[in-house]
């Protein structure tokens, strides 16, 4: 991308500095794009559109807005994309390689995009003279596999030994261990963002997420493991999982972690150079057999399930302490997983015409 393609592609954006949305066709990005642009604010997105099914996110974004949304097809690895800094007034940044398995496979593609695209937007706002808001994604990747949490075995799910982890889930004093290429790149880019605001000065916070679910999401193989899972049973496929299906997990629906974005944006002086872990906490949290059990209930058929071995460094339990974020934006409580669930079921059966023909052919799997 040049120069030239951005003045191009962007006249809308010259009225007001926007908020560039980085991987703003993707499933979360979009969904903010989308509240953004609803409460008035002027969205620049820039995505590679590198994931598929994601053109149909952007469609659908500039036809809900057609003044508000605009948007550039850029690859934040090239060091151009930087620019879009420059006519900000902040920074969302969700463009990421997102799947584990992906890492694995290609783990300089992984570094490059992650810890080297981080690291150049936010070389760009450092040479900014105005400081504006930088809002990274970051993951629960980042505490490792969490293998020194005991757990106890039951039926269908496994639970953690200390009833104060079991109460209240992983705070943000939990170690940082790095495991897979997928760890190492995201947990160096919230290390990045975090000493950039501690080093440079710069407004920005870290959201260190755990598994979010909702409409706009094309869940695979690779990543998206709710979403994954309800497109393939009330399509009549069958569903790999990865291991016996009791490791745990926080679900929390994209309209909560979207609030969640929205207020630390609006409150950014007061939570600058800090990360806050994001999920539905411990009354959202299911084991994948739980999922399983409700998916079935809400299709009123069983899906055909498949067992593999599981995936490197997969975490057996893992739920957001989330008293923190809580406290600090004053979040209401999360929508229930049950709800969210059968939300996003409908969606997939009502409104995802368009979006869905380009994962429709996704094999079966997860990666949590
Ligand atoms: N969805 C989750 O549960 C979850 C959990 C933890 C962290 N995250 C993080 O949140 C962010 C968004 O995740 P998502 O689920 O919306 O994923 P997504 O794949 O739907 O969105 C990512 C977007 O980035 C774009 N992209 C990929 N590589 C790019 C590049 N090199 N340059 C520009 N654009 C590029 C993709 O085309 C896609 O539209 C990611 O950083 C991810 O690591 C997501």
């Amino acid at each position: 991308m040049s120069a030239a393609d951005l003045e191009l592609k962007t006249p809308a954006i010259a009225r007001t500095r926007p908020i560039v949305v980085t991987g703003g066709a993707g499933f979360i990005g979009s969904n903010l794009a989308d509240r953004l642009a609803s409460e008035g604010e002027n969205i620049l997105v820039v995505d590679s559109l590198e994931r598929p099914g994601v053109e149909a996110n952007l469609t659908w974004l500039k036809r809900n807005h057609p003044r508000q949304i605009s948007s550039i097809r850029a690859d934040v690895r090239d060091p151009e994309t930087a620019q879009v800094v420059n006519e900000a007034s902040a920074i969302f940044h969700f463009a990421a390689q997102v799947a584990v398995t992906t890492s694995l496979k290609a783990p300089l593609q992984d570094l490059d995009t992650n810890i080297r695209g981080t690291t150049m937007l936010l070389e760009a706002v450092r040479k900014l003279r105005a400081r504006i808001p930088f809002i990274f994604a970051s993951t629960n990747k980042v505490y490792g596999n969490l293998a020194d949490v005991p757990l106890e075995t039951f039926p269908t799910r496994v639970s953690p030994a200390d009833p104060h982890i079991r109460d209240f889930g992983i705070n943000e004093s939990q170690s940082l261990d790095f495991h897979t290429p997928y760890g190492c790149s995201k947990g160096a880019a919230d290390q990045y963002v975090l000493d950039y605001a501690r080093t440079f000065d710069i407004p920005a916070t870290v959201m260190r997420m755990s598994c979010i679910y909702g409409p706009r999401q094309c869940g695979t193989e690779d990543q998206g493991w709710v979403a994954h899972f309800l497109i393939r049973s009330l399509s009549g496929r069958p569903i790999v999982i990865f291991g016996d299906g009791r490791q745990v997990r926080d679900i929390l629906h994209v309209a909560d972690a979207v609030e969640a974005y929205m207020r630390s944006y609006r409150n950014i002086e007061s939570c600058r150079g800090q990360a806050f872990n994001l999920g539905g906490g411990p009354s959202n949290a299911v084991s994948l057999l739980d999922v399983i059990d409700e998916i079935a209930r809400i299709a009123g058929t069983r899906p055909s399930v498949r067992h593999a071995p599981g995936r490197p460094s997969d975490q057996r339990f893992y739920v957001s302490d989330t008293r923190k974020i809580t406290a600090a934006f004053g979040l209401p409580a999360p929508r229930q997983w049950r709800n969210g669930l059968a939300h996003l079921a409908h969606w997939i059966d009502s409104d995802a015409r368009d979006f869905l023909p380009s994962i429709r052919n996704e094999p079966a799997g997860l990666n949590a």
